[in-house]
Parts: C-alpha cells; sequence; structure tokens
C-alpha cells in the first residue's frame, strides 16, 4: 500500500465530517487543526491529527521521499467545480470587444452570435481536435486547484454535435485522474434550423437525442437554459421530464439574466442544481431555501458578463445551500480558475473566506453527488488536496486575489 504523510501542515483546513451539504449559517463553520499531519494511503485520505500526537510508526515516513514538509502551508480540499462548459472550440473575444462596445449579451445572442457562434465552430472541429482543446484545459485547472469537475454539452445542438462532445467528455473521464460529471445541455439554444420551430427542436432532443445519450450511458445529468429568449419554465419541464425518464437528473440554468422561473421548475422537478442565480426575488430565494435543491453561483460570469453579482448573503441567511463554481465557457466566464472565483465570491457577494471555501468544496462536491467521497478532509474521501505556498492565513487566498498561491495539488493520492 502506497503511503504518504504531509506534515508540520501550518493548518489543516475542511477537516469534517458532515454528510449533506451545508446550508445557511453551518457554511461559515470550516474545522481545522493548527500545526497538523495528514496520511494518505493510495488514493485516500487514511489519517489526521495534530502534530504532537503523531504517531510513532508514521513519524518514521517523515525523513523519507514519501514524506512531504508542509511547514508553514495550509492544507485544504481541492475545487469541487460543479458547473463548467470545458469542452468547446474556438473562442469569442470578438463578441467580448462588442460588449464592452455596448451589446448585450442577449442582443449578441439574437444576431446569431453567443451559443450559436461556438456551435459553429465546434460543427468544423473534430472528435480528436475538441479532445485535445479540452484535455489542455483540464490540466491547466488542476494545477490551479481543481480535482472534480462538471462538464456540460450544449455547443452540439444537433445528435452528432451533442454525442461528439459527450464522447470526448468521456474520453476525459477514462483519462484523467480526476473525478468528472457529464450534463447534457442540448437544450442550451435554439439552433438556427429551428428558429421558428421550437417544438421540432424539442422533439430532436427527446426523441434523437437522449435516447442515443442514455443508448451510450453518456451524461449523469440532464440541463436546460430556462431563460427569455432561450427555454421557457413549460419547455425546461418537458425535457427535464424526458430526461427524468431516460435516468437523468436535472442541474438547470436558471434565474440568470431575467426572473425566469427557472428556480421554481428546477426545485419542482427535483433538480440537484439550480445554477447563476444572478436574478432572484423573494419567492426565488424562499423556494430554493425550503427544498434540497443546491444553488450554483457563478461569479466570474456575473463579473464577466457585469452583471450584478449573485445576492449570496441574501440566499445564505435564507438558509439556502449554496456552491461556487466558475462556468468556464468561452462566452461568460472564459476562466475556470477556482482561486478567482473564491476572490469574487468575497470581494462581489460579500461571502466570507471560510463560506467561500465551503462552497467551492464540499457543496460543489454535494452538486456533483460527490459529497460521500470527495470535498472534505474525511477519512476514507478521495485524496484531492491543495497544498498552498507559506501564506500568513486562510483567508491570505481570496484576499491576495489574482497571485497564484498553490504549490502542489494532490490528485487521487498523487501529486501531479
Ligand atoms: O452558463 N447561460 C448560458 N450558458 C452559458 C454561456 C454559454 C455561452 O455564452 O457560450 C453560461 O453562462
Ligand atoms: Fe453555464
Amino acid at each position: 500500500m502506497a503511503s504518504k504523510l504531509i506534515f508540520n501542515i501550518r493548518q489543516l483546513a475542511g477537516a469534517r465530517g458532515e454528510t449533506h451539504p451545508l446550508r445557511g449559517g453551518e457554511l461559515a463553520q470550516l474545522p481545522f487543526i493548527d500545526y497538523s499531519w495528514l496520511h494518505i494511503e493510495d488514493d485516500r485520505i487514511a489519517a489526521f491529527g495534530p502534530m504532537r500526537a503523531l504517531p510513532p510508526d508514521l513519524a518514521l515516513l517523515a525523513g523519507t521521499p514519501a514524506g512531504i514538509d508542509a511547514s508553514g502551508c495550509f492544507v485544504l480540499p481541492a475545487w469541487c467545480d460543479s458547473h463548467t462548459h470545458l469542452v468547446f472550440a474556438g473562442s469569442r473575444e470578438s463578441e467580448f470587444v462588442d460588449k464592452l462596445k455596448g451589446l448585450s449579451y442577449a442582443e449578441i445572442n439574437a444576431k446569431g452570435g453567443g451559443i450559436l457562434h461556438s456551435a459553429r465552430r465546434l460543427a468544423q472541429t473534430s472528435e480528436d481536435e475538441l479532445f485535445a482543446g479540452a484535455w489542455q484545459r483540464l490540466q491547466d485547472l488542476s494545477r490551479l486547484g481543481t480535482g472534480a469537475i462538471e462538464i456540460k454539452s450544449g455547443y452540439g445542438l444537433t445528435v452528432e454535435g451533442e454525442l461528439k462532445m459527450l464522447r470526448v467528455i468521456k474520453k476525459l473521464k477514462q483519462r484523467s485522474p480526476l473525478s468528472i460529471k457529464a450534463t447534457f445541455l442540448g437544450a442550451h439554444a435554439y439552433p438556427e434550423d429551428y428558429r421558428n420551430d421550437h417544438q421540432g427542436y424539442i422533439d430532436l432532443l427527446i426523441r434523437e437525442m437522449l435516447p442515443a445519450i442514455a443508448g451510450e450511458g453518456l451524461a449523469d445529468y440532464i440541463d436546460v437554459f430556462c431563460e427569455e429568449g432561450f427555454f421557457s419554465p413549460a419547455e425546461t419541464e418537458t425535457i427535464v421530464r424526458a430526461g427524468l425518464r431516460a435516468g437523468l437528473r436535472p442541474k438547470i440554468h436558471a434565474n440568470q439574466l431575467h426572473l425566469s422561473g427557472g428556480v421554481q421548475t428546477g426545485v419542482r422537478l427535483g433538480a440537484l442544481s439550480v445554477d447563476h442565480l444572478e436574478t432572484m426575488d423573494e419567492d426565488a430565494i424562499a423556494t430554493l431555501a425550503s427544498s434540497p435543491t443546491i444553488g450554483t453561483l457563478l461569479p466570474t460570469a456575473a463579473f464577466f458578463l457585469r452583471m450584478p453579482f449573485q445576492p449570496a448573503r441574501a440566499l445564505i441567511d435564507a438558509g439556502c445551500a449554496i456552491a461556487l463554481a466558475s462556468d468556464f465557457n468561452p462566452g461568460s466566464s472564459p476562466s475556470g480558475n477556482m482561486n478567482l472565483v473564491v476572490a469574487m465570491a468575497c470581494t462581489g457577494m460579500r461571502m466570507l473566506p471560510e463560506e467561500a471555501i465551503n462552497a467551492a468544496t464540499l457543496n460543489g462536491a454535494y452538486a456533483m453527488s460527490l459529497g460521500d467521497s470527495l470535498g472534505s478532509i474525511t477519512p476514507g474521501k478521495i485524496a484531492n488536496l491543495i497544498i498552498t505556498r507559506p501564506v500568513p492565513s486562510l483567508a491570505y487566498l481570496p484576499y491576495a486575489f489574482g497571485s497564484n498561491l498553490i504549490d502542489q495539488v494532490m490528485i487521487k493520492g498523487e501529486f501531479i
């Protein structure tokens, strides 16, 4: 059995045993042990404790290659990024410039830009090229501390295109040590050919895409962009119900640009998460708070689109379970850096560093149904860890935003 000992840890953060997503005030509790050790066996966390109680047999590891001296460093669970569109072709910086000149996200979409722009690029890109781009991004993100990630389709918008994307995600799952979940987002936008035939596209989605995807076991979840100008709550419900029949639980893009009804629809259909939530009212907040559905906030998307940030404080005060994710995609969040997500959650949404770290680790894991095996420092869980550089405190991480303060990342018990 391969054993590793991380010792002299200045502070081990996230050492805990909860078996549910953290809600409301629980989110501010980030249990820690000062001056501590952590023992890893194979790909799992085996044990931890204070240095003064380091068992003598483990202490022997300290002087060997299996011993990692973490003097001055903080150790925390690796990020669990529960909402990304990591597989895409090309980039959209020309639209970024258009937006700086005054065009809105909806206006860019209406003239064939946005999601449809990425869909055209994806159609011209081979599965191998798509894989190569996504693989590179995944490598980059893992070095930034991401150890688990959800990846959506949604730039195919044809049977072949959606299958191509989901097969790329399947290959990523097979080749990467990261824990990966796949989400079918065929209902991301109505493609050009179905601009005036919404029912036709919904039929295609339900009768052709879903059976093919279910047949190949390509998706874990189904997502719909429930938004004005995209999919209405009624259309969302039809698509989600078909997904549920195919065994796919919903994770919904809700309340990004408008009070779309997406939160209420998602909660009613038993969504694992409703994501975005830039635009919330009391009813949407109360509905979410009284449900088991996780609200996933995507601060870098709000930042990049220059929208008001998600109302994290109101959501926490109402007792919601909230997660933080990157929304990495070429249109609204061309960064998957979870360190930046955590920093922006603090500065933009007034989340406390402990709340942001919990939302980006344990609650993110729960938003991918991985809470039992990831997201905290718990014996038996997978050893996905971040070791920081020597920093003065945990709050220093979001405080010194934009600096890379990660020294080493461990995925499944191995340093990458
Ligand atoms: O989560 N809002 C919908 N989908 C993405 C953006 C996709 C794109 O612009 O390419 C999002 O922000
Ligand atoms: Fe998204």
